[in-house]
């Protein structure tokens, strides 16, 4: 995406592949985790996100078994991912 006032970081044509919810996604290197996950419709929990600045902690998921704000998080490939809530909050959807 590119226009007035705002140039995307994401390197067209470098892709990086993920395991999200135990299924491979792929997405431009250079784009956050939030983002690929959105733009893939499957953000899980992190669709309820607010700030995207690392502030409000609503897209939080899991990274190689940590927490992770998904706003804030540069995968570099191979990560595994888990877009299951983790502080017990129901997914935005129910
Ligand atoms: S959207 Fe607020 S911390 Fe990620």
């Amino acid at each position: 995406v590119s226009g007035p006032g705002f140039r995307s970081i994401a390197r067209a044509g470098e892709e990086i592949v993920l395991i999200v919810d135990d299924t491979p996604l792929g997405m431009a290197r250079g784009r956050s985790l939030l983002a690929g996950l959105l733009l893939a419709g499957r953000a899980g929990a992190a669709a309820d996100f607010f700030c995207a600045i690392g502030q409000c902690q609503r897209c939080l998921v899991t990274v190689d078994g940590r927490v992770a704000a998904a706003c804030m998080t540069y995968p570099s490939g191979g990560e595994r991912v888990s877009t299951l809530a983790v502080d017990g909050r129901p997914p935005p959807w129910s």
